[in-house]
Order: structure tokens, then sequence, then C-alpha cells
């Protein structure tokens, strides 16, 4: 897969981490390129440690992969900081010089907004440093003295990879839901999530693109306020083996069953070529670890051709269980 996007295609928090980290494992990725804010957490289990990563491409796991953090992505210094470190991949990640920089006033802003803080933002302060982008009063990440040795041309960088027929992955980060444009607004994120996003923001044009997938979970969460349609309660979502607390905020997730209608809807819009199925051991406990579709049950079989059928697109990966490596391949 010479250049593959990787989009979310409900309200984020689908296990994109996951299915880069066992790509960039897999198919020996050679570039990963992050876009998006610190919002975003990508948890990513890899040698029994877990990460969640505001900032860092989930590309790290591969020792020889470059990382690349895109123009149009927006940066925490003191969070990039962090993250480098704990990751170790100082000598190999780099940021656009024209990506702009969140600061701990936008926080501030984010949350002393009572409209923000009735969308349930994450308080990372996304949507004020996004606005100040707008007003071109922002700084960018060539005007931080600490960034100098990281910075690069992202878009020239990729491009000669793709050219080059390197193995390279654009990081979506949030789920179409969480759309500036084609979301649930107002109860959405500062900027677009699709995959076409994905590829402005870093540089990447949409006749350059292979492969878009699109990563869906096995049930449906969502943390922050705004539509859920089909909402169980906690106390049912618990009991379902459904419940989760966001990897960023520690925020409840709210969740749902699986829906086919907006999966549909979804897989329209970023122009998925296929899908990837994660958490299918919550839905189906029998599933917990499989690597092979042949063991899956017959209940588990049925699901995912529903998601086929509805969608139009085949599922090529499933996931069943944290690790990068548990997971069914069905690409054949
Ligand atoms: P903001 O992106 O912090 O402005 O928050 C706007 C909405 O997007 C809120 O509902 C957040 O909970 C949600 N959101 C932002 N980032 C993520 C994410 O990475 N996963 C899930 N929800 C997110
Ligand atoms: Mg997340």
């Amino acid at each position: 897969m010479p250049c593959t996007v990787i989009a979310g295609g409900f309200w984020g928090d689908e296990g994109k981490g996951k299915i880069i980290s066992y790509l960039a494992l897999k198919d020996k990725l050679d570039f990963c390129v992050r876009t998006g804010s610190v919002n975003a957490a990508h948890t990513i289990w890899f040698e029994g440690k877990r990460y969640a990563l505001h900032a860092v491409p989930g590309g790290f796991v591969n020792g020889k992969c470059r990382l690349l953090i895109g123009a149009g992505a927006n940066v925490h210094v003191a969070q990039f900081f962090k993250e480098v470190e704990e990751t170790g991949v100082k000598s190999r990640v780099a940021i656009d010089s024209q990506a702009s920089i969140i600061e701990e006033k936008h926080s501030a802003q984010d949350k002393s907004s009572e409209h923000l803080k009735g969308l349930g933002t994450t308080g990372w302060g996304v949507g004020p440093a996004v606005e100040e982008r707008v007003r071109r009063t922002a700084k960018l990440a060539r005007d931080i003295p600490e960034l100098k040795p990281y910075l690069t041309d992202v878009a020239m960088e990729t491009n000669q990879a793709i050219d080059a027929d390197k193995e390279v992955l654009l990081e979506g980060t949030q789920g179409l839901l969480l759309s500036l444009f084609h979301g649930t607004y107002p109860y959405v994120t500062g900027r677009d999530t699709s995959a076409s996003a994905i590829c402005s923001e870093a540089g990447v044009g949409p006749t350059r693109v292979d492969e878009v997938v699109l990563v869906f979970k096995s049930f449906v969460t969502r943390v922050g306020t705004g539509p859920l349609p089909g909402e169980i309660s906690k106390e049912e979502a618990v009991k379902r083996g459904w419940f989760e607390t966001a990897a960023g905020t520690s925020r409840d997730r709210r969740s749902a069953p699986f829906n086919f209608e907006l999966a549909r809807k979804a897989a329209i819009i970023n122009g998925a070529t296929r899908l990837a199925l994660t958490k299918l051991d919550c839905v189906f406990p029998e599933c917990k670890g499989m690597r092979v579709s042949e063991q899956l049950p017959a209940e588990a079989k049925q699901f995912i051709e529903r998601v086929e059928e509805e969608t139009s697109v085949p599922v090529s990966f499933i996931g069943t269980g944290p690790d990068a490596l548990d997971l069914i391949d069905r690409r054949g």
C-alpha cells in the first residue's frame, strides 16, 4: 500500500493508533505523517507498554520509520518534547516549518469559554489556536527556537518518498462525525477530519493516494456533548464490556451499538477503499486474540459481512485485542 491515508469513521477513538502500529510493523512503513493537534490521543500497545500519543506519529513502533508532522498540524511544543523523549525518536522526527503552535493561552481560552465548555471540548485549546491561525497571527514552528533542529518541508519529503515508492502513511485524527464540515455541528472539533483534509494537511494531492483505510470500532463511542443515536446507559455499557474512558482526558466515553447508516456515510465521504474494524472481541468475546479469519464465530462473520454490504467496502483489518499484532489481516 504505497500511500495510505488512515481516517476515523465515527467520533474518534476507533483504534486508529492500533491499525497504524500494525501497518508500521507489518508493511514496514518508511514514512508516517501526523496531522491534527494535541486534542487527539492515539493509543498504542507496543512491547507490553501503553502509549497515548498526542503528537508523535503512531509509526514510531517501527524503528526505521521517518516521523513527520504536517504543515496543517498544530503543535504543542512541551507535549512534543515529552513524547519524543518517551518514544526515543529524536533522530527521526521532524515538523513542517509552517505547522502552527498551540500555546497555554489557547487552553485557558478554551476552558473559560462557556460556549466551548458546552460543546465538551478536550480543553487543550485547539479551537482557539485554529482561530488564531485563521486570523494569521499564530506562531508557526519556524518561530520557535527549540524547534529549529526539527524543522523540515514535510510536503516535499513526503511527495519525494511517494515518488520513490516508499511506504507512506498519512495519519488522521478523530473521526468523520467530529469534522467541522461533515460532522454533528456545532458538536465537532475545529477542523475537517476527512481523508481529503488529512492529505491537505500533509501536503499530498488526491491523485497520489493509493488506499484510504477507514477505521471503525465494532461499537460506537463519543466523548463530550452532542447527538449519539442509539446511546445506551453507562450501566449497560459496563455490562456489555463497552465502557471506556478517554485516553487523553480520562472522561467517560458514551457508547452505542455499531451504526450502519453512519458507517455508510463515512465510507462515502472518505472515499474508503478498505475498512478496519477494531475491538471485535468486545462485541464477540470468543474472538479475543484471534489472528486468522477462519476461526471467527458465525455471528461475528455475519456482522462483518453486513458492514461490507452496507458500506460496499471490504473489511481488510479486524482488531481482536490491544497489541499491535492482535489483528486479522484479510488483504490476502
Ligand atoms: P476539541 O477538539 O477539544 O475542540 O473538542 C470538540 C469535540 O471533539 C469534543 O466533543 C471532544 O470530546 C471531541 N474530541 C476532540 N478530540 C477528540 C479525540 O481525539 N477523540 C474523541 N473525541 C475528541
Ligand atoms: Mg483517541
